[in-house]
């Protein structure tokens, strides 16, 4: 796994503004190296503001939406159009902006009879996408992957002690609710398919995230006790993109 490179910003708009510009630097590099970018949006509430400068000038006519695909790598399960849907949030905030052909964009299919049977439906749909990886098994590589930092330590939805944290052999997989809100069951990508990722960037901003981004960066925790810290690109990078209040627990900023 390559280092883990960690970037403190003074606040969650400077936060916003770096990591904006590093998913165009990755939609570059990718369109550049193979004609296509394949961006995993991440849910909550961090990623909105770094949504938003993506979804108006000048960054929007930055991005090379023509040729970039969109998924998401965990989803409440609610209506799409539900105030906490996470694929409805990036909908609202920048998909609805930029030219994406919609054909390129992939929400998870929430109106499914149940979470197992979305996450089922979801795995199929990439195994559509990837076709090559989906025959010789192996998990497919995003370009880049946006991940989000719970209080507890949780990522995507994949929330401590669930059985979500033990599933090796799907790329998509279920978990009831977790600890936090909302109270939804939920669907996730999985780690086999984060760790593929050619570029894994954590959104952590504000003082409630400062305990368990000092714990998951320094304590070397168990994926079980602090999900996040079982993100661990194989090949792949990851950056930690904070802001100042996060970051107040660490001993090193680099
Ligand atoms: C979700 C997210 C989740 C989120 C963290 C942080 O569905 O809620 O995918 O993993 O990234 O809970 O959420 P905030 O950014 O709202 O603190």
């Amino acid at each position: 796994m390559n280092a883990c490179r960690l970037v403190v910003c003074r606040d969650s708009d400077a936060l916003a503004a770096r990591a904006a510009d590093y998913v165009i630097d990755c939609s570059r590099e990718a369109v550049q190296q193979r004609g296509r970018f394949t961006l995993v949006l991440t849910g909550g509430a961090t990623p909105e503001a770094m949504y938003r400068l993506l979804g108006k000038l000048p960054r929007r006519d930055a991005m090379p939406w023509c040729e970039t695909d969109v998924f998401v790598g965990d989803e409440r399960f609610v209506p799409y159009g539900d105030s906490r849907s996470n694929f409805g949030m990036a909908e609202r905030v920048v998909l609805s902006q930029v030219p994406l052909p919609p054909s390129q964009a992939f929400p998870m299919p929430t109106d499914e009879p149940t979470a197992e049977a979305a996450a089922e439906k979801y795995a199929a749909r990439l195994a559509q996408f990837f076709p090559q990886e989906a025959r010789e098994g192996r998990p497919p590589c995003f370009d880049l992957v946006l991940l989000g930092l719970g209080e507890d330590g949780h990522t995507a939805s994949l929330f401590p002690g669930a059985a979500a944290l033990q599933v090796e052999d799907a790329w998509v997989t279920w978990s009831p609710p977790g600890p936090l809100p909302p109270p939804v069951d939920r669907i996730t990508m999985t780690y086999p398919v984060l760790n593929a990722a050619r570029h894994v960037a954590f959104l952590a901003a504000g003082e409630r995230k400062a305990v368990a981004l000092q714990s998951v960066l320094e304590a070397n925790p168990s994926r079980n006790e602090r999900p996040a810290a079982g993100v661990k690109p194989i090949d792949g990078t990851l950056t930690w993109f904070v802001d100042e209040a996060a970051a107040k627990l660490l001993s090193r900023r680099v």
